[in-house]
């Protein structure tokens, strides 16, 4: 469910025509509804109050501060992988006793950052990694709590490049390894094993490798028990997928429904990471028609966000719908099938291939759906094209959550050295 509906002919975000937001702000453009953001967070939250989890987002889907901020003003801790997100949150004032550190690469200097703010837990990824915790964490007289992110080895259907809980992926360490560090405790004078951790993926739209999952975790954390360790913490990541396309996910009360009995058993404080489930559909592109190109294979519907704004078609071939703003558009006419394209250099810079799309014409506005999470926060500046504008519909007001970036914007931090003057 969200906030993104034609109302009359007009396709509106909450109350408020897209088109009168394209007046005022170039396309392309990332737009978020509040209330869907929201709605999707209480939710979870509904869902899961019987056990009262944390529910850390995950900011790598959605950074933005405002987004950022919507959430942590209604009780949302932080899913952070590195010392830039930890700057954020912290921008935003969030609470570090609600932020989880993970990433198989943090530095010597990220480690320390986030050791200073006392944040809540690392999610530790190796045993170097622990090491280095440790020895940080000693230079600065101070014990640091950590969780293990365990590797569990369970198969999950989705993107190749968003399952993360394969035996031969980085992430996580296997139970071996796992085993033996509970069991060398004392060589870790600064750190302490309290909790475990998995993310067995992304777009996840079934329970059961969820539920293996935890059954594996169980089985660990009794053996643990029975040589007298204690653990406080189980994260169970993130994960739950959205709707796209015709995809059938739980809903978060069914998700809750088939865990619950599980993570009850484990009598520990359960930390859920959920990224794409809260922001992916509160959020959409706004691109504007450049160009129509009939060649003598193919229509081509040249639009002016590429692969730099929104690179999930071109990493992942991943469906996003593609509406008009002004719903006639579609409705009136013959759909013909096209490819809908950026202006970028490469054959993958696609929001969509071989699409019904009536006959467009320059300066029509199209709606990307589905593009609230990995969408900015997977942007760049590729082909030299100034990152866009966030906007925000809050309460029937919009709001610009984030200018585009200008020329000068590209440049910044560029040094010519003298020897090339
Ligand atoms: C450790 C961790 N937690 C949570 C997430 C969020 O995943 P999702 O957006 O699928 O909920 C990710 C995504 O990559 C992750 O790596």
């Amino acid at each position: 469910m969200h906030e993104f509906k034609y109302i009359g002919n007009e396709l509106h975000c909450e109350t408020v025509k897209i088109s009168d937001i394209a007046k005022k702000v170039d396309t392309p453009f990332y737009l978020y509804s509040y209330k869907t953001l929201l709605d999707h967070y209480y939710k979870l939250k509904k869902a899961f109050s019987s056990i009262n989890p944390l529910i850390c987002f995950s900011m790598k889907a959605n950074s933005n501060l405002a987004v950022l901020r919507a959430l942590i003003k209604e009780g949302a801790g932080l899913d952070i992988v590195s010392g830039g997100e930890l700057y954020k949150a912290l921008r935003i004032g969030a609470n570090p006793k609600r932020i989880v550190y993970a990433s198989v690469g943090k530095t010597d200097k990220e480690i320390r950052e986030a050791i200073k703010n006392k944040i809540l837990l690392f999610n530790v990824e190796s045993v170097p990694e622990l090491d280095l915790i440790n020895t940080v964490a000693q230079k600065l007289k101070r014990k640091v709590d950590v969780s293990l992110r365990i590797n569990p080895g369970v198969e999950v259907d989705t993107h190749n490049f968003i399952a993360t809980a394969r035996q031969d992926n980085k992430f996580g360490l296997d139970l071996d390894t796992v085993k033996f560090l509970f069991s060398n405790l004392k060589r870790m004078s600064n750190v302490n094993l309290i909790g475990v951790h998995i993310h067995i993926g992304s777009q996840i739209t079934e329970s059961h490798p969820f539920i293996e999952a935890i059954n594996i975790i169980s089985s660990f954390v009794d053996e643990l028990k029975k040589d007298g360790v204690r653990l406080k913490y189980f994260n169970i990541g993130g994960g739950l997928g959205i709707i796209y396309r015709e995809e059938t996910p739980q809903t978060a009360q069914g998700f809750a429904k088939a865990v619950l009995p599980y993570l009850k058993k484990l009598r520990l404080k359960i930390i859920l990471e959920p990224g794409r489930f809260i922001c992916g559909n509160a959020g959409i592109l706004v691109t504007g028609v450049l160009y129509i190109k009939d060649t003598r294979f193919k229509r081509f519907i040249i639009v002016d966000a590429g692969m730099n704004d929104l690179i999930r078609p071109a990493l992942y071939d991943a469906y996003h719908e593609i509406l008009p703003i002004v719903e006639s558009k579609f409705k009136s006419q013959n759909l013909e099938k096209a490819d809908i394209v950026g202006p970028i250099c490469e054959s993958a810079d696609f929001l969509a291939k071989e699409r019904p799309m009536p006959r467009l014409e320059s300066g029509d506005l199209l709606a990307v759906m589905g593009a609230g999470a990995y969408g900015f926060s997977m942007s760049s500046n590729y082909n030299s094209r100034p990152r866009c504008a966030e906007v925000m519909v809050i309460r029937g007001k919009f709001y610009v959550v984030k200018k585009a970036e200008s020329y000068k914007d590209l440049v910044k931090g560029e040094i010519i050295p003298k020897v090339l003057r």
